[in-house]
């Protein structure tokens, strides 16, 4: 093998290789990101490496049940398409504080009861730390091995050593390899970290959790390329303030992505909440103008959710419009719908629209929603409590059909609502459904009748 140290000026934010410094990144148009990092270069001959390699049939490739793990979690378990894979590499992303550390020593209480041996290597904190930590979680069984350790080095012959069946590895950004010079955090040192955990996981069949720091843009520091080398990626979101969290997939080999399990911080760790449509909707008012329950589809899970409006009158020439959990454009563009189709003086009017409990939805489906919320706010007309309603709403204000009329219908039965408002499309295509009335509306102005006629 030939050997030889170059330099090479990596972006720190998106990656990008350059043989020389620059001001600019052509990549991402950052501005002075790129730092200097020595990396060796290693040429194996390559007529050894042709020999070792060989083709094979599609049709000789026998299947094996890919083997799960359940982490005894059903929102993560979810999430991840059904529990852990073996040999997957999973990266878990999110702004410090938010409970990436708490969740993945709960994952590892829960294995470690099924007697599944978990090594949890952490590069951030101390053992008694994570002790105090565990403390406050519960009990664990000895199934569970703890590290404190950031050479991956000394990680790798660990591994070899104790032969875990899942790995954590509690954060990326702070382990290294002695054959990068580079600093701990820096994209080669995570690029190079990363693809020796995925040696490891696939090599030797064991699953490994990596914790990923955020950046302030809310993606995962360091370069992209680490989201596309590992197999799944899930962010942990939520409000500091708010009690609950959001573990959302973002990518999955294994699994359907934009699927969401939602958990609650408690004293005492993480605790799961299975019905986070019940969750999201407690303390809504009761008769109040401006505020109506819409439906968001989740993956393959409906979740109600309250959209609130309050519309008032402008005391300046440039009136005021917030969007909170939701797309800022999305309720201008809704406004001007509103305003040209059914002649509301909405311009000189302050818009503030909030999505309670402070989670975020972008599904198009709520856009009805957000109209009625904002009708029902201008026009101080209380809308029925036991009314849900989802539609996208186009620019000549027609209502369109949405996917998953049915299961969304179902999910607003289960919660005891009486009446659905929906696009007149998606009416045609579903039964009759006892217990709920439907209305089928194909525009805003039918939406705001049937409003008014409840
Ligand atoms: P942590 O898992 O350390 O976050 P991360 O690893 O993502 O940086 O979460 C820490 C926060 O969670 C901290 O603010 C305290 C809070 N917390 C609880 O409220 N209850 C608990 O049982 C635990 C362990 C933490
Ligand atoms: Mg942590």
């Amino acid at each position: 093998m030939a050997k030889g140290k170059t330099t090479i000026y990596f972006c720190q934010s998106c990656g990008y290789e350059s043989s020389k410094w620059m001001g600019q990144c052509p990549g991402c148009r950052e501005w002075n990101t790129f730092v200097e990092e020595t990396v060796e270069k290693t040429t194996a001959s390559k007529s050894k490496k042709a020999a070792e390699a060989s083709v094979m049939k599609l049709s000789a490739i026998e299947l094996t049940e890919e083997e799960r793990l359940s982490t005894s979690m059903k929102e993560l378990d979810r999430v991840l398409g059904g529990g852990i894979v073996k040999g997957s590499l999973v990266l878990v992303g999110g702004d410090p504080g938010i409970g990436k550390s708490t969740l993945l020593l709960q994952v590892c209480q829960n294995l470690s009861r099924q007697q599944i041996k978990v090594l949890y290597i952490s590069g951030e904190e101390s053992l008694q730390q994570i002790k105090l930590r565990a403390k406050r979680i519960g009990e664990f069984t000895d199934a569970l091995s703890l590290l404190c350790e950031t050479n991956l080095d000394t990680i790798q012959e660990v591994i070899k050593k104790e032969r875990p069946d899942v790995v954590i590895i509690d954060s990326i950004q702070t382990m290294y390899n002695e054959a990068v010079s580079s600093a701990p955090g820096s994209v080669s040192q995570v690029r190079e970290s990363t693809g020796i955990l995925m040696q490891i996981a696939k090599g030797m069949g064991i699953s490994i959790f990596i914790v990923g720091h955020v950046t302030k843009e809310g993606v995962v520091a360091g370069p992209r390329v680490l989201e596309h080398m590992v197999d799944t990626v899930l962010y942990f979101e939520g409000d500091r303030h708010a009690a609950y969290r959001i573990l959302r997939g973002v990518k999955n080999r294994f699994g359907s992505t934009n699927e969401i399990g939602v958990f609650e911080m408690r004293n005492e760790g993480l605790r799961e909440v299975e019905n986070p449509s019940e969750f999201m909707l407690s303390g809504k008012p009761e008769g109040a103008s401006g505020s109506v329950v819409a439906c968001s589809m989740e993956g393959t899970r409906p979740i109600l959710l309250e959209i609130q409006a309050l519309v008032c009158h402008s005391n300046f020439g440039m009136p005021r419009r917030t969007a909170a959990g939701t797309d800022f454009n999305r309720v201008n563009l809704l406004m001007a719908v509103l305003e040209k189709r059914l002649g509301m003086a909405l311009s000189s009017c302050d818009a503030y629209v909030n999505i309670a409990g402070g989670i975020k939805m972008n599904e198009p489906a709520i856009d009805l929603g957000i109209v009625l919320a904002i009708v029902s706010s201008y026009k101080e007309l209380s809308i029925d409590e036991k009314t849900i309603c989802f539609g996208e709403v186009g620019l000549s204000g027609e209502v369109r059909a949405v996917s998953m009329a049915e299961q969304r219908i179902q999910e607003a039965k289960k919660l005891g609502f009486t009446v659905c408002i929906l696009p007149k499309v998606c009416l045609e295509a579903i039964q009759e459904i006892k217990g709920i009335r439907l209305i089928g509306v194909s525009n805003v102005k039918e939406a705001v009748q049937a409003i008014r006629n409840l």
